[in-house]
């Protein structure tokens, strides 16, 4: 059967500051989909990367006496380095830097002059520094002529400059929006756009004349591609969508999901589709802008110096592992409409009460009873009624559905929750039926191998479910419980009964106890 291709990408982050929580998370939240999108048997392409031209990575490296490259090559280092350490599984990496994307968008932006969606024109505008974007007199208004990000002061910028026919596209825009209301995800950015897309479009300025670190504008070396223009056409050069001589990648095309932060709504939404209009490529499926990671209550910013950077980030990995800073992010994270707070305690509660109290305790209570009462051999199940055997089946079924279902639609803390539910219920089945009293009575032997079948195999399916956000525990439990590998078909690994009896089951401890300072 052929797979089904998905395609998923990060934004690319600039190489002019240090990696920080909120890139972390993104790249994480895009890393799970792709995961758990592979564990259902689709062929996905996940894209991440780094965004190198521009004025504030030549401004940065000026001040650092470093090349632009230079500058570019170390900190793009960090970024991969940093994906190592989250153990991502991008399967490209790419860098605005590369060959493969230069030439490209030289190639698209001659195609977009070609048929006059590009022209010479004068503008003047309110021009923010540091985001290097310009806003309309309403906005900038709005903004009290200030940067929404650094706060600084806009300046009053005129330029000669190549312009793209945006407004050429308004219609057109409005309509797709009108034909396809999950295109911007959560509901309450899509409106954010509707509104500002009401106030009508103005054509924008795609290239630079006051810098030079950038890709020269074809046919005209006075000026560079506006660095977001490079940017946003990273999605299409890495797939080889302009490199007729590198296409196999084509078939990815066009993005499941664009998952970025809520901050850089505009270009996704508004100019990117725009140009891929002009460009005559599918629109992609779905553009899902989050909100932002707080810092114990705060706003992260250099002034207060209150990022959760790399250092911040290895120290919760010593402690606490991997898969649990990954369960925090994906489950606390600002994946919805409003920010969320990175805090210590928050990080410890949700440690304590769902991975130790909960996963943890179940899994380990399950296998050392296996061990003690069933010699380590997962015992059959009978059928013998202790405590609802019917209902076992039916209730993961209906989990693994919900779960499946929810994560096809980037509602993670969702897929979370429903295979959470199942090891919960375990929790609550040890309780009530109390398999370690019955024990006691050589006579109860057959009712506490069932009880203790369908422990271990909710468990299992649970942890099937839950293996994309704590891929390393949920491996280490497969390896312990001797369950194989993923078979590239989750709905079908999850149903009731694929857990053999006989199977060699291990004692394990998942989550271990540990105190954050
Ligand atoms: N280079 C552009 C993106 C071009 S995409 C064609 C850029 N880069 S960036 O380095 O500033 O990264 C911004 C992205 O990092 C955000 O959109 C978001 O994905 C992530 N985050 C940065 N800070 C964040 C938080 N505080 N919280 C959550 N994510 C945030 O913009």
């Amino acid at each position: 059967m052929k797979q089904q291709a998905a395609y998923i990408t990060t934004p690319i982050y600039y190489v002019n500051d240090k990696p920080h929580i909120g890139h972390a998370y993104t790249t994480t939240i895009c890393d799970v989909w792709a995961r758990a999108m592979r564990a259902c048997g689709r062929d996905v392409h996940f894209l991440t990367g780094t965004d190198e031209h521009g004025s504030k990575v030549e401004k940065s490296a000026g001040e650092r006496g470093v090349s632009p490259q230079e500058l570019a090559d170390e900190n793009a280092a960090e970024f991969r380095s940093v994906m190592q350490l989250f153990n991502l599984t991008n399967d490209d990496f790419i860098r605005t830097t590369e060959q493969r994307h230069e030439t490209q968008v030289a190639k698209l932006i001659e195609k977009l002059a070609e048929q006059d969606d590009i022209y010479l024109g004068e503008f003047e505008g309110w021009y923010d520094e540091g985001q290097e974007e310009y806003h309309t007199e309403t906005k900038a208004k709005e903004l009290e002529y200030k940067s929404p990000i650094s706060g600084k002061p806009l300046v009053r910028a005129t330029e000669t400059n190549y312009y793209f026919r945006l407004s050429r596209y308004q219609e057109k825009l409005e309509k797709f929006y009108a034909e396809n209301p999950e295109f911007v995800r959560p509901e309450a950015r899509r409106n954010e756009v509707l509104g500002r897309l009401r106030e009508g479009l103005q054509d924008v300025p795609i290239t630079r004349t006051n810098f030079t670190w950038g890709i020269p504008f074809p046919g005209d070396d006075q000026h560079v591609i506006y660095v977001w223009i490079d940017a946003l056409m990273n999605y299409a050069t890495a797939l080889g969508m302009a490199d007729p001589d590198n296409s196999d990648k084509s078939r990815y095309w066009p993005a499941t999901y664009h998952v970025i932060g809520k901050e850089i709504l505009w270009f996704h939404a508004v100019i990117w589709p725009a140009l891929l209009m002009a460009l005559e490529l599918p629109q992609p499926r779905c553009v899902y802008a989050h909100s932002f990671w707080i810092s114990e209550g705060k706003k992260m910013s250099k002034s207060l110096g209150n990022f959760v950077d790399l250092a911040a980030i290895q120290e919760y990995i010593g402690t606490s592992g991997l898969d649990a800073l990954r369960y925090f992010l994906v489950t606390q994270g600002p994946l919805g409409a409003t920010d969320a707070d990175f805090s210590r305690s928050q990080f410890q509660e949700t440690y304590t009460t769902d991975l130790v109290n909960t996963v943890g305790n179940c899994a380990s209570r399950t296998s050392a009873m296996i061990g003690k009462y069933c010699s380590g051999a997962c015992p059959a199940d009978t059928g013998e009624c202790a405590g609802g055997r019917i209902e076992w089946p039916e209730f993961t079924a209906s989990q693994v559905d919900a779960s499946i279902a929810a994560m096809e639609n980037l509602d993670l803390a969702g897929a979370v929750e429903a295979a959470m539910a199942i090891v919960r219920k375990v929790d609550a089945f040890i309780n009530d039926t109390a398999p370690f009293k019955l024990a006691k009575d050589p006579a109860n032997a057959e009712s506490v191998g069932n009880i203790l079948y369908r422990c271990a195999e909710a468990i299992r399916i649970a942890a099937a479910l839950l293996e994309a956000v704590m891929p390393e525990q949920m491996t280490a439990l497969r390896a312990a419980w001797n369950l194989g590998g993923p078979s590239g078909d989750l709905r079908k690994e999850c149903e009731w009964g694929g857990l053999e009896a006989g199977t060699a089951i291990e004692k394990v401890a998942l989550f271990p106890r540990v105190e954050l300072d």
